[in-house]
């Protein structure tokens, strides 16, 4: 299969087999990752790393990428550092980011900004997340992590918690999940719930997604619990934000019912949506699912330029 110079803006310009083979490359990443192995596939190419939004996972995950293939980076992590501040256009930076490397990474506050980036470049553009529209390697990582800890996705049972409004993990995340045959459930309180363009995507791809804004009815018969972070930077009013924060929080006790097999995965950060007892628990996998971000990006990296390991 051959990804030279695509662009990775939306999980949807990849079909099911296409993903199957990232997820397959992912894994035959994870020495490297992990530094049991070397290598320096990507000697002598240059990642521009552009982010325009605050980051730690993205950003680190895809420099560590970068780096364990023998890769440079070019980086920006504030506007305030680029001409940007000075007016230069979206389109102009991406045209000079294009010519000093070989692929950009973008994130930027704005829907459709990777979508512009990649009219404007030559060279292939990965979003690493653009305002509240998607975050195609996020959705990557989660799938390849549901795989790596419960052995498949098809006929899963996955919960998908917390603020599907804004979040936009959610949103790739349940599309990516019913084309791979899972079955969802939506909970968040009403004004959070899953926008009705991504319910209907749902339903258009097969999927049946049960809504609703009860947690502790839904928590023995799933087998991931995928939890999201109030999206507070996202709120038109602060005092709507104020009326849902806290409104649900996982803990010890309300997994008690749970299956053994349960994961229970964040795409990160959290705040105090999930209690730290929870971390010791076998349940937990967020911190691994956030390791995952480095062979799934080594993937896409080498898989973009073209380049096998
Ligand atoms: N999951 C994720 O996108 O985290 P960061 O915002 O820290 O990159």
């Amino acid at each position: 299969m051959n990804f030279k110079d695509m662009d990775v803006v939306s999980i949807r310009d990849f079909s099911r087999a296409q993903i199957e083979e990232i997820l397959e490359r992912s894994r035959a990443m994870l020495p490297y990752a992990n530094g049991e192995k070397v290598t320096r596939a990507l000697e002598g190419k240059i990642l521009g790393n552009l982010f325009f939004e605050p980051s730690t996972r993205t950003r680190l995950s895809f420099e560590s990428a970068a780096n364990r293939l023998g890769a440079k980076v070019i980086d920006v992590s504030q506007t305030s550092t680029t001409s940007i501040i000075k007016g230069e256009t979206l389109a102009d930076t991406i045209r000079m980011v294009e010519a000093y490397s070989d692929v950009i990474v973008l994130r930027h506050p704005h829907e459709g900004a990777a979508r512009l980036a990649a009219h404007f470049s030559r060279k292939p553009v990965i979003n690493a997340g653009d305002g509240a529209g998607s975050h195609p390697t996020q959705t990557l990582l989660d799938l390849f992590t549901i795989q790596e800890e419960l052995g498949a996705i098809e006929g899963m049972n996955v919960i998908i918690l917390g603020d599907l409004k804004y979040g936009r993990t959610a949103h790739s995340l349940a599309e990516a999940l019913t084309v791979f045959g899972a079955e969802l459930t939506f909970v968040a309180p009403e004004t959070l719930q899953m926008p009705k363009d991504t319910v209907e995507q749902v339903r258009r791809l097969g999927g049946n997604p049960r809504i609703t804004d009860d947690i502790e009815g839904e928590i023995s018969s799933a087998d991931v619990l995928y939890i999201t972070r109030i999206q507070q930077e996202r709120f038109p009013d602060p005092a709507e934000y104020q009326k849902v924060a806290g409104a649900y929080r996982v803990d010890k006790a309300m997994l008690r019912e749970a299956k053994k097999e349960l994961i229970v995965m964040h795409p990160l950060p959290r705040i105090d949506e999930i209690s730290p007892e929870v971390d010791e628990t076998h349940h937990a996998k967020y911190f691994k699912q956030a390791f995952n971000g480095i062979p799934v990006r080594m993937a896409l990296l080498t898989s973009v330029l073209g380049v096998d390991i």
